[in-house]
């Protein structure tokens, strides 16, 4: 693991780097991304650069790690509504080439078909990460198989609590999402896990400094031969 501590501007602004030199080395490359807050910075630097010319994603395919079961893409809080708002409405991709799990009418066996279409894609380069005060990457809660493939979970009272937010209750956050699993994840060439703020502290301690847990999901990273972590100094502050 390569660990980078800095402001989360400059994080952002190092992490978008990285994505620069991807595109123009490989134009058509695939890209797996997240939602929540962890990406907004990043997101704005990639439409800054998509605009002044510098990137471009014409030829990019790109699949979201997650989805909340039960939200169409029209829902304000669904990741596909986040990811056109914050992302794809902005810069030159092919809408086409967009993919975020579909949250509805959706079962195991239907979510697993993501890694085969991952797959037939020809696997992702890059994978962004957020990681959960938890631990979670994706919506792998603690304890989820190092086995598993995109799959439906059961959202952690503690995921629905941080979630919260983003709704008027959390009566009103889905209970259920689906998401990559550690496998999809871990199959990525590459790996960046962006982390800020105190409430990502511990979790962000035990990842980098404790052992492989499956009750730590983002611990499983070590294992990864290209990841990259950024993070604030709050987020670090307990490593
Ligand atoms: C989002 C995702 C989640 C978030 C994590 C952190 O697609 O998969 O794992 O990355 O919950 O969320 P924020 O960034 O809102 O703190």
């Amino acid at each position: 693991m390569k660990i980078i501590i800095d402001t989360k501007e400059n994080c952002a602004k190092l992490a978008a780097q990285e994505y620069k030199k991807l595109l123009n080395e490989k134009p058509d490359c695939i890209l797996g991304l997240a939602t929540g807050s962890t990406p907004e910075d990043l997101y704005k630097e990639l439409i800054a650069m998509n605009n002044a010319g510098e990137i471009s994603f014409k030829q990019v395919k790109s699949y979201n790690l997650d989805e909340y079961v039960g939200l169409t893409g029209e829902h304000p809080q669904s990741y596909r509504f986040f990811m056109d708002d914050k992302l794809f409405n902005h810069v030159d991709i092919d809408k086409n080439n967009t993919h975020v799990p579909n949250g509805i009418d959706i079962d195991d066996e239907k979510a697993a078909q993501y890694d085969k279409e991952i797959e037939a894609a020809g696997g992702i380069d890059l994978q962004l990460l957020g990681v959960g005060n938890n631990g979670h990457i994706a919506f792998n809660e603690p304890g989820t198989a190092l086995d598993s493939v995109t799959h439906v979970v059961k959202l952690t009272q503690s995921t629905l609590e941080a979630n919260k937010r983003f709704f008027d209750s959390i009566d009103d956050v889905p209970t259920h999402a689906v998401c990559m699993g550690i496998k999809t994840i871990m199959n990525a060439r590459k790996i960046i896990l962006m982390a800020y703020g105190k409430n990502k502290a511990a979790a962000m301690a035990k990842a980098i400094n404790g052992k492989i847990d499956l009750n730590v999901p983002a611990s499983i990273l070590q294992l990864h031969p290209d990841c990259t972590i950024y993070m604030d100094q709050d987020a670090a502050s307990e490593l």
